[in-house]
């Protein structure tokens, strides 16, 4: 018979394997080795469940093979772009598995001790165990309709209506109402099942009004949410590996998008309540928002002019955005990189945080590319060298490249963190259009002297530039 100290022991060892992961992953060069920490972690977590008495192994085999199924085909099949909708369904799946695992021992509790159940469990006990139901549930649904959003199932225009605040409001109070019952009847099902109800309700409700292309944030959110559930599972089962792994992740993802928000310098309130952006793009006909009457001219040009400006140039640094990950252009910028830094220009690439659609989307871009990871160079570390640069090559990108954001007080992104490329000697912009970003606004960069657009598609137009300078 194995010890619950042992148990409790392997948990602990996981734990530690948990914590070097997270702190493996602050970095691309380390990101890799943090993953599998993590997963020997969990794998150590779950040998360590499966020690305790009284399991019943043929529901958990059952268990595994389907969920190793769906878990394993699903992890193959998905394109690196759907990687948020991807996330977004596993924090679901964790918020639901923590909402029917409290609910469960609700109802078995119930049964043990019918109306006495409070004072057998306790009241700390019961309070973490209808949080997450609460919890669980409102991030199960909440994940859904986030997916649904960034796969053009629901509309990512934000969904409003008037007095919305005030019915997501009572629906709170109801499901603080219900609770308090169940401390009075905790035998009645009926009220366990309204509780779950009004709380599923709620995360359809609560997400709705977001834009599609606000949802890494929201699922970054939810993340946290779905750790919160876990952990408070945790506490009601004693169960320690859930605690921490649940506190982890509720203060990781808390963390993130505490991150994001300030990278696009707003609030977490605007992005919840702020109904702000198009669906998820310019793809999706964003609109010109006031642009603050930027002057100039644009001017494009050929592949050959810009093949010219590279030649001559002695240092580049390289501007990824979402239009890069949308041409799945990362295979031939890197070709690109490679060429010139061997005919001994200095090449760099100038990662902003919340560039393209999800955190770490141009690194993962660029990592699967194989750019080495001494070439990417975070804002804070490059931003004063663009100065001093030769070429900036922006592809793809618009809002984080957006001075507007420095020199226009009524820009709606005005404040926000951007990459300085306009110093440098020429920028050459490589996107399709003059459409706008995600915030839907011009962009007076392209309109300035030293810029040359290049219009087409990213991937094309790299590998043009790439054939041109071999040939
Ligand atoms: P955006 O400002 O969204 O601009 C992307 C540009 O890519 C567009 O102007 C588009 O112009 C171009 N593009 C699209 N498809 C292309 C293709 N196939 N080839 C060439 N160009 C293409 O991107 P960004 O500069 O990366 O900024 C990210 C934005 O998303 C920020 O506003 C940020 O706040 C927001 N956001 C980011 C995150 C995270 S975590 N990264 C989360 C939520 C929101 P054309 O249509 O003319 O080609």
């Amino acid at each position: 018979m194995i010890s619950q100290n042992f148990i409790n022991f392997i948990y602990l060892i996981s734990a530690i394997l948990f914590m070097m992961g997270l702190k493996k992953l602050s970095s691309p060069a380390t990101a890799r080795l943090g993953n599998k920490l993590s997963m020997a972690g969990m794998a150590l977590a779950i040998l360590a469940t499966l020690m305790a008495p009284g399991l019943s192994f043929k529901l958990i085999a059952l268990g595994i093979i389907i969920g190793t199924i769906i878990g394993g085909w699903a992890a193959i099949k998905v394109e690196m772009t759907s990687m948020p909708e991807m996330v977004a369904l596993f924090n679901g799946c964790g918020g639901a598995a923590s909402a029917l695992v409290a609910l469960s021992e609700l109802q078995l509790r119930g049964n043990e001790f019918g109306p006495a159940m409070v004072e057998h469990i306790g009241t700390f006990a019961m309070i973490t165990l209808l949080l997450s139901v609460i919890i669980g549930g409102l991030t199960f649904t909440g994940s859904v309709i986030a997916y649904a959003k960034l796969q053009g199932i629901v509309s990512g225009q934000p969904i409003t209506y008037p007095g919305q605040q005030v019915v997501n409001g009572l629906i709170l109070i109801g499901t603080a109402v219900l609770s308090y019952m169940v401390f009075n009847d905790p035998t009645s099902h009926l009220l366990f099942y309204g509780i779950c109800l009004l709380s599923l309700i709620l995360g359809v409700l609560s997400v709705i009004p977001i834009g599609g292309a606000d949802m890494p944030v929201v699922i970054s959110l939810l993340n946290s949410y779905s750790g919160l559930a876990v952990s408070m599972t945790g506490f009601a089962l004693g169960n320690n590996a859930l605690i921490i792994v649940g506190s982890l992740v509720g203060a990781s993802g808390l963390f993130l998008t505490k991150i994001m928000c300030d990278a696009m310098n707003r609030s977490l309130s605007n992005v919840l309540f702020g109904a702000f952006g198009t669906g998820g793009g310019s793809d999706d006909g964003g609109v010109v928002a006031e642009g603050g009457g930027a002057e100039g001219s644009v001017k494009g040009y050929e592949v050959e002019d810009v093949v010219m400006v590279l030649e001559n140039a002695s240092s580049l640094i390289i501007v990824p955005g979402y239009g890069m990950a949308a041409a799945q252009a990362q295979h031939a910028v890197r070709e690109l990189g490679d060429y010139l830094d061997e005919e001994g220009v200095e090449v760099r690439y100038a990662i902003h945080p919340v560039a393209g659609r999800m955190p770490g989307h141009m690194n993962v871009l660029l990592a699967e590319a194989d750019v080495s990871y001494d070439q990417l160079f975070s804002m804070e570390d490059i931003n004063d060298d663009f100065s001093g640069t030769d070429v900036v090559l922006v592809i793809g990108a618009n809002d984080v490249v957006n001075p507007a954001a420095k020199t226009n007080p009524g820009s709606p992104i005005y404040g926000m963190p951007v990459l300085n490329v306009e110093e440098a000697q020429t920028v050459v912009v490589l996107k399709r259009s003059m459409k706008p970003g995600f915030a839907g606004i011009e962009n007076e960069l392209f309109l300035k002297d030293n810029t040359m657009m290049l219009f087409g598609d990213a991937k094309s137009s790299v590998q043009a530039l790439v054939a041109h300078l071999k040939g």
